[in-house]
């Protein structure tokens, strides 16, 4: 991969590892998901389809002559941490149109509505991933998308859980475009690369994502309601902070690089994340709550120990201890929602 192998190639094969929280590629009950009745929600989920059909991005991945040489002003340091950022942002992006893609194919005759929304989706994220596809490209190295698509491992989640996730997933991806936006409309001295000019616009596709999802979240009763469900979204919630948190940190020579601070950028994407979750699930987590960055970074801080280690014996004691600070970080009280429509 780019961080690993210096050598120059023309098709990179995308890195297709899964780990427990971060699997690249999901699937799912599709005849589950045929009889879901979303007709609570349907005028709502019209409208947003209507802001698909609408398409205010249609003309806004057009690329200009800012691209042309683009990485020749790099140094190489600079030009591996900005391809792994585009390798990661890239897998993530195709990952979705893969799944999106086959939801609005597996739908199309029995959950039409659901089918229209997934088919938007898939457009939005082909047009995500080509774009970044075609700025590597312009270093060299492009991913192997056909590879990707002929290996993807799939990972089987319920719909439920499915769509838990990828609220979350397209939330989280909305924060992070329009923050790092922001940062560089600040400090434009860390404009490194004309793509990230095209992250105001693109983020919005991102959050329309997400409310389509939330959108069917809010219409399933059973999906938020009682213990089990509260339990499940709080499990989740959880998942996607440390997944969330514990990556940044793997990448904190990228968000530097950009002016950046890694731990603050991702609690404000979190903690913005969360906060909007609030208005589809009944609870939220606490991140305010004075131990739960600390535990955070206690796991952030294991994380490095294990990696030093080599046997599993030697890294038993931080994965106990992991389990331990992730066991005290989900019994951290949760909060309340304020009933849907209430302004928070
Ligand atoms: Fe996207
Ligand atoms: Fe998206």
């Amino acid at each position: 991969m780019i961080s690993t192998a210096p050598e120059i190639r023309s098709k990179m094969k995308p890195d297709i590892r899964d780990t427990l929280l971060t699997p690249r590629f999901w699937t799912t009950d599709f005849q589950e998901l045929e009889l879901l009745d979303t007709s609570v929600q349907e005028p709502a989920i019209k409208a947003v389809i209507q802001e698909f059909i609408a398409d205010y991005n249609r003309k806004h991945f057009v690329r200009d002559d800012r691209f042309d040489h683009s990485f020749e002003k790099l140094s190489e340091e600079e030009r591996k941490l900005f391809l792994a950022f585009l390798e990661r942002s890239c897998t993530s992006e195709f990952s979705g149109f893969l799944l999106y893609k086959e939801a609005s194919l597996r739908l199309r005759k029995n959950n039409p509505l659901l089918a229209e929304g997934f088919k938007y989706l898939s457009r939005d994220e082909a047009r995500h991933a080509g774009f970044i596809n075609r700025a590597m490209a312009d270093s060299g190295l492009s991913l192997d998308l056909p590879h990707l698509t002929k290996f993807r491992k799939y990972t089987l989640i319920k719909p439920k859980f499915l769509f838990y996730a990828t609220y979350l997933s397209e939330k989280i991806g909305y924060w992070k475009y329009i923050l790092i936006f922001q940062h560089l409309e600040d400090s434009p001295e860390f404009i490194i690369h004309p793509l990230f000019n095209y992250f105001d616009n693109w983020c919005q596709d991102e959050s329309r994502h997400g409310d389509f999802m939330g959108l069917v979240i809010k219409s399933q009763a059973d999906w938020l309601n009682g213990t089990i469900s509260r339990l499940q979204i709080r499990l989740f919630l959880l998942l996607f902070v440390l997944t969330t948190y514990f990556s940044g940190q793997k990448s904190s020579d990228f968000y530097n690089m950009i002016g950046m601070d890694v731990k603050e950028f991702d609690l404000s994407v979190l903690k913005k994340t969360n906060k909007e979750a609030s208005k589809v699930f009944p609870i939220y987590l606490d991140l305010e709550h004075p131990q739960f960055v600390m535990l955070l970074d206690a796991c952030v801080t294991n994380n490095k120990k294990l990696r030093s280690k080599k046997k599993l014996i030697g890294k038993l004691p931080f994965y106990i201890l992991n389990c331990f600070n992730i066991l005290r970080m989900y019994f951290i009280p949760i909060k309340e929602s304020l009933p849907t429509g209430t302004v928070c």
